[in-house]
């Protein structure tokens, strides 16, 4: 069975970006792959942090893990810092990664724009990342389209890896080189249709940082508060102005939420401006709202046993930990030491 790995920083709740781009493709995708899913502490340190809020954020993102859907006994949810092999491999892939290559990566240019000083941790993000896939060696990535990027880069760590410790094959390649052995598959984004979700400011994706997001657990009331001032198409200025849903982040939205016959009664609605923009608003907060209550309520629930949610991290670390273990017997053994 193909394998998927995928990770998510414990920074803050979970968003609907977060959960259309990603975790409700994991939720699908763990009945049809072994699947590991990692809370991801150690990128989240690359910014400044406080320790007591990353223990309580870990917690808060296992609980919105499980209350979206994932099962701890279909697939394993772990938290990357119970794995040291993590940062071990890392250290590795980073002796083999081209400075250049790291500088190019958008996210880092982002990142570092927006800070007076930048740490090697930021610009080393993502070989941390690439080594979280290969330590369980993963075919499968099912991530939003912001991390395709960085996918491309676990892939030359992969790649380059091979070419240099993989055990010879005997045989030659086309252009007369010692063939070596496939150790590390190069892994492959999976995207969801929603890879990328815009946030209610309609001018950037959807991001904690950027203050633009719905979260999965918050109440209806707040979700209104947030949807009714919500950017929509810019050309509708009255009510009687006819829309473009194809340029209204709010369609976009209920293509993700609403059923199709209702995806259509909207689009119509709008391109005849028989509905107002709030009119319209209302429906997708009723879509939204039937998705999310039973996300909600298992929440809470889970919110009140934390020995499961502890007892599920700590049996997802175990089986991890074998795993990588095994890994890095090989690549230990491949690279000499
Ligand atoms: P992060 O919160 O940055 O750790 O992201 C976790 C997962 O959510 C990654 O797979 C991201 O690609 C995905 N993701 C984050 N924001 C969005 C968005 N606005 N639209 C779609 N996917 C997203
Ligand atoms: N960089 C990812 C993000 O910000 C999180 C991440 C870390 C990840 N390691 C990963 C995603 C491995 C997929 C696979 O969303």
């Amino acid at each position: 069975m193909s394998r998927i790995f995928s990770g998510i920083q414990p920074s803050g709740e979970l968003h609907i970006g977060n959960y259309l781009g990603a975790v409700k493709n994991w939720a699908r995708l763990q009945h049809e792959y072994d699947s590991i899913f990692c809370i991801v502490d150690y990128h989240a340190i690359t910014i400044a942090y406080e320790p007591e809020q990353l223990r309580a954020r870990r917690h808060s993102m296992a609980v919105s893990l499980l209350a979206a859907g994932l099962d701890p006994n279909v697939c394993s949810v772990f938290v990357q810092s119970q794995v040291p092999e993590h940062t071990e491999l890392a250290w590795i892939f980073n002796t083999i990664t081209p400075l250049g290559e790291l500088e190019r990566q958008t996210q880092f240019k982002e990142k570092s724009a927006r800070q007076e000083s930048v740490s090697a941790g930021i610009l080393n993000y993502p070989v941390l990342q690439a080594a979280d896939i290969l330590l369980y060696r993963a075919n499968l990535v099912p991530v939003g389209e912001d991390q395709v990027q960085h996918l491309e880069l676990s892939r030359v760590c992969a790649r380059r890896w091979n070419s240099l410790f993989g055990h010879r094959t005997g045989n030659k390649t086309e252009d007369g080189a010692d063939e070596r052995e496939q150790f590390f598959p190069e892994p492959e984004p999976l995207l969801t249709p929603t890879r990328r979700i815009m946030g209610l400011d309609g001018r950037a994706k959807m991001s904690k940082s950027m203050g633009n997001t719905i979260g999965l657990l918050e109440s209806p009331e707040e979700i209104w508060n947030k949807l009714r001032p919500a950017v929509t198409d810019p050309k509708r200025i009255k009510k009687t102005d006819p829309g473009t849903p194809e340029v209204c982040n709010i369609y976009h939205l209920h293509k993700a939420f609403s059923p199709v016959a209702t995806v259509e009664h909207v689009a119509t609605q709008c391109t005849t401006a028989g509905w107002g923009c709030i009119d319209c608003k209302k429906v997708l907060a009723d879509s939204i709202e039937r998705e999310l209550v039973p996300i909600r309520s298992r929440a809470a629930e889970l919110a009140a046993k934390p020995k499961m949610i502890d007892d599920a991290l700590s049996a997802g670390a175990d089986r991890c930990r074998r795993l990588a273990r095994d890994t890095m017997d090989a690549v230990r053994d491949r690279m000499g030491f």
